[in-house]
C-alpha cells in the first residue's frame, strides 16, 4: 500500500507504523500540531474495538477537527438477529481478521471519545469476488474537544 501510494508522487509524506503509535508521531513531526482532517477508508474493519483508535484520533485533534471512515455494518443489527443485536463487533469469516461493526457502537465510542456524527452515508464499499456488492457505512465526525494543545 505505501508503496503504491509512493508512485503516485501526491503524498508530501508518507509513515509506516501501526495507527495507534504511528498517529501521535506523525502530528507532531510531519504536521508539528494539531491535524484538521483524519481519513480511513476501509481501515477500521481491522480493529476489532473501536474506543483507542477513536481516543487516538482526537489526541491529535484540536476542537472540529474531521474523522471520515468507512465501516463494514453489522446490518443484520436492524433485522432481527439476536446475535448480532447482541454484540458490537462481529468476526468476518476469511483469512484476514476483519470486523463489522454495529452501527450504534460506532456512534458510542465516538461520543466517548468528544466526537458527533456529522454524516452518515450507506454506499456498497466493495464487491465480494469482484461480483456481490458489500454494504458499507460511510461516517463523518466532527471534534467537539481539543485532544491536542495548540
Ligand atoms: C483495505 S486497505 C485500505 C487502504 C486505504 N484505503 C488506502 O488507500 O491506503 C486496509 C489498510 O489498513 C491498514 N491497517 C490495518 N490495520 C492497521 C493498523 N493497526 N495500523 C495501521 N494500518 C492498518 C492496512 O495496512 C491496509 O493498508
Amino acid at each position: 500500500m505505501v508503496q503504491q501510494a509512493r508512485k503516485t508522487e501526491i503524498y508530501d509524506a508518507l509513515v509506516c507504523g501501526d495507527l495507534l503509535t504511528a498517529l501521535p508521531h506523525i502530528a507532531q513531526t510531519e504536521f508539528g500540531g494539531p491535524c484538521d482532517l483524519v481519513l480511513a477508508a476501509d481501515v477500521l474493519c481491522y480493529f476489532e474495538r473501536l474506543e483507542g483508535l477513536m481516543a487516538a484520533v482526537v489526541a491529535i485533534f484540536k476542537s472540529g477537527g474531521l474523522f471520515a471512515f468507512s465501516v463494514e455494518p453489522c446490518v443484520e443489527a436492524l433485522t432481527d438477529s439476536a446475535a448480532c443485536k447482541a454484540d458490537d463487533v462481529v468476526e468476518l469469516p476469511g483469512n484476514a481478521t476483519r470486523y463489522k461493526h454495529r452501527i450504534e457502537y460506532v456512534q458510542a465510542c465516538a461520543e466517548l471519545a468528544g466526537m458527533e456524527i456529522v454524516a452518515c452515508r450507506k454506499t456498497i464499499g466493495r464487491y465480494a469476488k469482484s461480483i456481490t456488492p458489500v454494504p458499507y457505512t460511510l461516517l463523518l465526525l466532527r471534534c467537539r474537544v481539543s485532544g491536542m494543545a495548540m
